[in-house]
């Protein structure tokens, strides 16, 4: 059980990233070109022992407009434009894979959205059929799928399990008809209990289900029984994500008006709430917006330092190369990040041209790399051995986060750290804010050269 101190949450919420990656996304920059970026494919599959590989791919149609949605998204009923991106995401398959060395096994796959499912059966049988023929997928291959049960069909899911997926993560947000109504995402309890029922009978490993908190007219009162629900249900995770409001960047959210959000206080009691009963109920927060049961995977890695973070968000697959196809995915290897184009239509013609669609990127200095080993170690292990870092990198830890160390000592103070025999540990409220204790390892935050936008941490 998490007993949560709202009033230390309060102090210190403000924006920050969500560290899906180090430099965070608004640090790419479009001198990083396809050139750059074929040349490290090219450089990093040569020689022995390779990493294994994740491969992601983006689906970004969407049958409506959620109205809070913050992913990059089409909404569309046009199936001949879901048939040609299909057919163009089969040619960046060809260019890139022609790239990678053919004993490289295939250990995680994730088709992202959007929503893949607004892809119908037949299409879902093609595509991934054409990914199982060019890659070689392990045989232990953790394939996850991203599904809106309100579109959906039985055939959906067949087509799913035909194509070796075996991870299903469906979008709920909320089950209370109010916030649905003035989300424009009507989702009744039956339909989503009827999906998972079917997700079950056809022998899937696990169901995730995503729950948002800071939505229209939630209040904790109300969101207890769409907590109530889930626990019912049963899942093997629940990721229960903070909504973004960032209407300057996702200018539909507009239409969700501000009056109608909770305040920061019941915001809070919402966190609070949920946080409490999930884990009462037997499920383990991981970190960052996610629990599991003990026994699932993520837990299991948590316990045994193994956890990872990615655009993803955590996994279990540490060190594997992340390959990332359609628009706007976002690819990770070696020392870089590359993220694809994000319009349609060039992206299109990136392809027509031969080329691989990037659209910016960045290197990562030798500064990033061990920023970005001391966040992720952060935010997944919640300590941190200096030792090991100074060993790793040839620093002296101190002198090199000065800065960081000494804008410590106040959370220390308040609980949410402790630092002994140069081993940081975070607490368990400090989880709650490990936003924000990684921040002061940000190389990018301390020189002050980050003037990104970010949603608020809680
Ligand atoms: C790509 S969607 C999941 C699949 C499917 N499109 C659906 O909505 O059911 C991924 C998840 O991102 C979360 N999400 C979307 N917009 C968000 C926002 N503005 N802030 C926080 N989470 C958001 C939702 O929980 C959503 O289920
Ligand atoms: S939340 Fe899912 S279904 Fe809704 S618009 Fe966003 S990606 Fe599409």
């Amino acid at each position: 059980m998490f007993d949560i101190d709202i009033a230390l949450i309060k102090k210190y919420d403000k924006p920050g990233p969500r560290y899906t990656s180090y430099p965070t996304a608004p640090h790419f920059n479009e001198s990083f070109t396809h050139e750059n970026y074929l040349d490290e494919v090219i450089k990093t599959n040569q020689g022995q022992g390779l990493p294994d590989l994740s491969l992601y791919f983006h689906l970004p149609f969407c049958d409506t407009l959620c109205y809070f949605c913050g992913c990059n998204m089409i909404v569309t009923s046009n199936r001949e434009r879901i048939k040609r991106y299909i057919d163009y995401l089969k040619c960046e398959i060809d260019l890139l894979r022609r790239h990678i060395a053919s004993e490289r096994k295939i250990v995680q796959l994730h088709w992202g959205g959007g929503t893949p499912t607004h892809l119908n059966p037949d299409e879902i049988v093609d595509l991934s059929s054409y990914i199982n023929a060019g890659f070689d997928l392990h045989a232990d291959v953790e394939a996850g799928c991203e599904i809106d049960p309100r579109e959906l069909t039985k055939d959906h899911l067949i087509a799913l399990r035909k194509g070796g997926f075996n991870r299903i993560s469906m979008g709920v947000q909320d089950f209370n008809e109010k916030v649905q109504k003035a989300v424009n995402r009507i989702q009744p309890e039956d339909l989503t209990r009827k999906v998972i029922d079917w997700v079950r009978e056809l022998g899937f490993d696990s169901i995730n289900l995503d729950l948002m908190y800071g939505l229209p007219f939630q209040s904790a009162k109300t969101f207890e029984k769409t907590v109530d629900t889930i626990i019912d249900v049963d899942p093997d995770r629940i990721a229960l994500f903070n909504f973004a409001y960032v209407p300057w960047m996702k200018k539909h959210q507009k239409v969700i008006r501000l009056q109608d959000l909770p305040v920061p206080e019941e915001k809070l009691d919402i966190l609070k709430m949920s946080t409490e009963k999930l884990t009462g109920a037997g499920y383990v927060f991981i970190g960052m917006d996610h629990f599991a049961k003990p026994d699932d995977e993520l837990t299991l890695a948590l316990n045994e330092k193994k956890l990872y973070r990615n655009f993803q968000g955590y996994s279990t697959h540490a060190g594997a190369d992340v390959y990332a196809m359609g628009i706007t995915s976002i690819s990770q290897f070696g020392r870089i990040y590359a993220q694809n184009i994000r319009k349609e239509k060039e992206y299109h013609a990136a392809l027509d041209g031969g080329i691989l669609p990037i659209a910016k990127g960045c290197y990562l200095s030798d500064d990033d790399l061990l920023r970005r080993r001391v966040i992720t170690k952060l935010m997944c292990d919640f300590e941190l051995d200096f030792a090991s870092i100074e060993k790793e990198f040839d620093i002296d830890f101190e002198t090199y986060f000065d800065w960081g160390l000494n804008n410590l000592n106040a959370m220390m103070a308040d609980n949410l750290l402790s630092v002994e025999n140069r081993m940081l540990k975070v607490t368990r409220m400090g989880r709650l804010l490990i936003r924000n204790i990684a921040m002061n390892f940000d190389g990018y935050i301390e020189r002050k050269e980050d003037s990104a936008r970010y949603s608020r941490t809680v």
